[in-house]
């Protein structure tokens, strides 16, 4: 028995190859059996996301994580520091690892987490596999922070929402990878670069987009319906206004206190709030590029890119 409603359940589902939508304390997850092939298939499809996307497989600690993947001495003193916690760890995969390769997109390397929302640890210690998730919203779409942002993304496609409130970081986790000797920074986000850089003792390299497996290959992400301005001090009339510190003009500011933390915590959730709105754009208040501002913009930027025909 488990103290959290539904996860008994949220286990079954998993264990027949169906998918639970879980609460992190980053975004919601969409997640499968990892080691299930035609589960983590039906992320995918229910996603509609394109195969070359690489998951995060998520697990409950990080000894279990340590089996699944082969981690260098930095990669293990990174993860006793950060996790449980919003970074994720790219790692080979080691020679037993059961993770479906679909989930891995067919790359030799594994991305491994250990969230700390007590619902997301509580479901991993419950079925003690690997669970596969991306951000449980369709490709492309603002990444969602409720339950209530999984249910109108994906509706239908998920078998069962664990409810575990609004997301706390509402930023996704922090990417880094320990592949061919070199640490690199493969997505900025709930852990700021500065923090990792201070317990490595060394700079993060910064990912080549072309070296990016990821939503870097996608130029457009994360994108509401409206279309987006940034670094706007004075929206125009037909512009709702997503605010920052001192600016701030109409119901939305990121931070009126002007607090990275706060704003990265606010931000998705603000972004489906102005969008609900209905106006054709969004103007975003200048961010500064300091601490979680670089996750912050790097979300902002890819939101803001021309869109591919299909969204
Ligand atoms: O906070 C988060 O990370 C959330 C919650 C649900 O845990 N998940 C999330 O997953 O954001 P997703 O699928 O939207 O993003 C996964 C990121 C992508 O940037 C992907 O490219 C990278 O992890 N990634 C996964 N496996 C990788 C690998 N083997 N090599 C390089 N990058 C990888
Ligand atoms: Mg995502």
């Amino acid at each position: 028995m488990t103290s959290f409603p539904n996860i008994d359940r949220a286990v079954q589902v998993l264990q027949s190859g169906g998918l639970v939508a879980f609460p992190t304390e980053t975004v919601y997850g969409l997640g499968a059996d990892a080691t299930n092939d035609r589960a983590v298939a039906r992320i995918f499809a229910a996603k509609g996301r394109p195969q070359f996307n690489p998951l995060i497989s998520h697990v409950a600690n990080a000894d279990t994580a340590f089996v699944l993947g082969q981690f260098p001495p930095a990669a293990r003193a990174l993860a006793e520091k950060f996790w449980p916690g919003p970074l994720t760890i790219v790692v080979e995969r080691s020679a037993a690892c059961p993770v479906s390769l679909l989930a891995s997109a067919g790359l030799s390397s594994i991305a491994l987490r250990v969230p700390s929302h007590p619902v997301a640890l509580a479901l991993l210690e419950a079925i003690g596999k690997p669970v596969a998730a991306p951000s449980a919203n369709r490709s492309g779409r603002t990444s969602p922070t409720t339950a209530a942002h999984v249910r109108r993304s994906l509706g239908q496609s998920v078998d069962l929402i664990l409810d575990g409130g609004p997301a706390e970081v509402g930023l996704e986790s922090t990417v880094v990878s320990f592949l061919d000797g070199a640490v690199t920074l493969l997505r900025p986000g709930g852990i700021a670069r500065q923090a990792l850089e201070e317990q490595l003792g060394t700079k993060l390299a910064k990912a080549e987009s072309s070296t990016l497996h990821g939503p870097g290959q996608l130029e457009s992400h994360y994108a509401p319906r409206a279309a987006l301005r940034l670094n706007v001090t004075k929206p125009d009339p037909a512009e709702i206004y997503l605010g920052f510190g001192q600016y701030g003009h109409g119901p939305y500011n990121l931070s009126p206190a002007g607090n990275l933390v706060e704003a990265a915590a606010n931000l998705f959730s603000m972004l489906h709030l102005a969008d609900a709105q209905g106006f054709a754009r969004i103007a975003v208040a200048p961010i500064p590029p300091e601490g979680l501002g670089e996750a912050i913009n790097d979300r902002l930027i890819r939101a803001a890119a021309p869109r591919p025909r299909q969204l």
